[in-house]
């Protein structure tokens, strides 16, 4: 259980200047184990501030971050390492290492916890390449891949550490609507199957209809909105979620 409490998130803080952004204001969540989390909102609503608060890309100005009981907020060096294990992210652009074929992608992460990768390792990403339909890839190197196979990859490497929690910064939109359903597929039958939490930031509200359990609406880094998928979607209580929606009507 991911519980955020109270987490406030100002850029150029340090600076005090005019400039500073609030980009995340006292927000407070709970993200129970297996859960599908989908967060929305408007660009600039800092749904991406929030999710990189969670693995402590970003640090929160105020608040806690509490996973499991334990205060994760200030953790540095092997324990932060060790908690960014726990919790892997898969970005926007992949994140592939163009240099690596796709087979030491995926095993990167044993690389940078042990050091060495193990013929154990090996076969493991060999095992996740499979799951993710890229056997026959593992010899390949990134840019001989499409958009939606390195995706995959990114995912397969996510996967190998074993990770309770999966982020996923609209991990989607470079991507054709086809490619998109079969990687919102993929994660979601993988975090049916191993029962991993995931946190989707998406725009597109059929995917949150399709893959969340829950979902959260954020507006100028407020949560507006939160609660299960079809109780939100059937009956949206905040103006910013209508919006979302398309459920406004513009002419009244
Ligand atoms: N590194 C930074 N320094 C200063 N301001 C930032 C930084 N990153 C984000 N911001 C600001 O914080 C606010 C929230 O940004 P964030 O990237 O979290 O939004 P978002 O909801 O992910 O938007 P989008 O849907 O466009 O990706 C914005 O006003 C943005 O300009
Ligand atoms: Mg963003």
């Amino acid at each position: 259980m991911i519980s955020i409490q109270h987490v406030s998130k100002t850029y150029g803080h340090a600076e005090r200047t005019a400039r500073s952004v609030s980009a995340l204001v006292d927000i407070n969540l709970e993200i129970g184990d297996g859960e599908r989390f989908g967060i929305i909102g408007m660009s600039g609503a800092g749904k991406s501030t929030l999710v990189r608060t969670i693995n402590l890309l970003e640090r929160p100005t105020e608040g806690r971050i509490v996973v499991d009981g334990q205060d994760v907020t200030d953790l540095t060096g092997a324990d932060l390492r060790a908690y960014r294990r726990r919790v892997a992210m898969i970005f926007q652009n992949f994140g592939l290492l163009a240099q690596k074929s796709v087979l030491d992608n995926v095993c990167f992460p044993f690389l940078a916890a042990t050091g060495r990768v193990t013929a154990e390792n090996r076969a493991r990403a060999r095992e996740l390449l499979e799951r993710v339909g890229l056997a026959e890839k593992a010899e390949a190197y990134p840019n001989q891949l499409s958009g939606g196979q390195q995706q995959r990859v990114a995912i397969a490497r996510a996967l190998a550490c074993d990770p309770e929690v999966i982020l996923c910064d609209e991990a989607t939109s470079a991507l054709d609507p086809k490619s998109t359903n079969t990687i919102l597929k993929l994660l979601r039958d993988i975090s049916l199957e191993t029962g991993v939490t995931l946190v989707v930031i998406t725009h597109s509200m059929d995917v949150v209809e399709k893959i969340c359990t829950q979902v959260a609406v954020l507006e100028d880094g407020r949560v507006v909105e939160q609660g299960p998928v079809e109780r939100v979607f059937a009956a949206p209580a905040a103006e910013a979620t209508r919006v979302l929606l398309g459920k406004v009507d513009w002419d009244a």
